[in-house]
């Protein structure tokens, strides 16, 4: 009964609003994308038609605009909802959601985001959708993936990868024309091969501690050229005593791994895969990394971002949907640059850094938030999180 009144009042309001035309398609918009949303998120219908209904009314009824029509429209609901069955906490909730439809950038609870993704379609959908709103934006998208998934390949192809990519990175090791003539490309190639396989056996062979050690020194050991490098790409200031360091080093590298070396260190590759399985709640961990994205996060957020990119790229892992993906890539090399300029801030004293970190921050918390948006629009409302 409150539903078919407030349907009405909505209506009306509307109808006598200072922009008849386009209020009502938006109120229809907004309805039917809340309906649909409902469904698809396992939530309250008659709660989100209620918010749907009564999101605009602070603009249509009260004629207030600009950021005050959500709060003034929440107040009025409040009055409205009296003659309604609503229990206190529903329409606690229903006033709650109607007062932050319009903070597009923040998370809030499973309902208030529930109006703010319908809101940002039937933006889309009035054609007054502005394209630089990537908060906008990233609802629209997010709302219409699908679920989310991840799936893992069979076991003997994680062994049968883990066996080529040894191989791989014997044949990198060895290649001494690239470590003579082009040694910044010899230390990335092994860093990454290196890393590769430690991403494989952290989830194929979570036992083999021994030789994950292993490789995280021979990693290490690539580790100065690496961040020498990577500064001299990044800023031409650097003095040339920093070029004459990173060239002793490569030196010294060359002449250390020596081809009994390499073959020494190739057979610790070797192992018998017995009864090893793949530990699969991969997507559980970065799920509750990127919930929980603090500064302090970041290194782990980054670290779990390579090994996804890694196994996607290997064919050992499927991520859905692909925005996702995208998504988790984009945030990967985003935090890689971030972490160099950190690591690297002494280097750049005068250059501009500070600016250039400070977009690449904002960069970002622009993808956090989509990703965020993404599993929370492609998980069942019992996996939703508060902010
Ligand atoms: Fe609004």
């Amino acid at each position: 009964m409150f539903l078919n009144y407030l349907k009405g009042f909505a209506e009306a309001s509307a109808l006598y609003s200072e922009e008849p035309e386009f209020e009502t398609t938006h109120l229809e918009n907004v309805i039917l994308h809340s309906m649909h949303l409902s469904k698809k998120r396992n939530l309250d219908e008659k709660l989100v038609m209620a918010i749907a209904m009564g999101h605009d009314l602070g603009r249509t009824h009260l004629k207030i605009h600009g950021k005050k029509h959500a709060k003034t429209g929440s107040k009025l609901m409040k009055k409205l909802l009296k003659d309604s069955d609503f229990s206190e906490e529903e329409k606690r909730i229903i006033c709650d959601a109607i007062e932050h439809h319009n903070e597009k950038n923040k998370i809030h609870n499973e309902y208030d985001e529930l109006i703010k993704d319908a809101d940002s379609l039937a933006h889309r959908d009035d054609g007054i959708l502005a394209e630089d709103n990537k908060y906008e934006q990233s609802r629209i998208i997010a709302s219409e993936c699908d679920l989310l998934e991840m799936a893992f390949a069979p076991v003997f192809e994680w062994i049968s990868v883990y066996n080529e990519h040894v191989e791989i990175l014997k044949a990198k090791y060895l290649d001494m024309d690239k470590c003579n003539n082009h040694p910044e490309e010899w230390v990335h190639e092994i860093r990454t091969g290196i890393r590769k396989l430690r991403t494989i056996l952290k989830l194929l062979a979570p036992s083999e501690k021994k030789i994950q050690r292993k490789l995280d020194q021979w990693a290490l050991e690539m580790s100065e050229a690496r961040f020498l490098h990577v500064a001299t790409v990044k800023s031409d200031r650097l003095s040339p005593k920093v070029n004459k360091k990173l060239n002793g080093l490569y030196k010294e590298l060359g002449s250390k791994l020596t081809q009994k070396k390499i073959e020494k260190r190739i057979e610790q590759l070797n192992i018998e895969f017995d009864h090893e399985k793949i530990m699969s709640d991969s997507l559980a961990r970065y799920e509750r990394l990127i919930m929980d994205a603090t500064p302090k996060n970041m290194h782990k957020l980054r670290v779990k971002g390579k090994s996804i990119k890694y196994l996607t790229q290997m064919g050992l892992m499927e991520l859905s949907p692909r925005e996702m993906v995208d998504a988790v890539l984009r945030l990967h090399d985003l935090l890689g640059d971030y972490n160099d300029f950190l690591e690297m801030a002494d280097y750049f004293k005068d250059s501009s850094y500070k600016d250039e970190a400070k977009n690449l921050m904002e960069s970002i918390q622009m993808e956090i938030f989509f990703i965020r948006k993404i599993i929370l629009c492609c998980t069942t409302t019992k996996n939703v999180r508060y902010n």
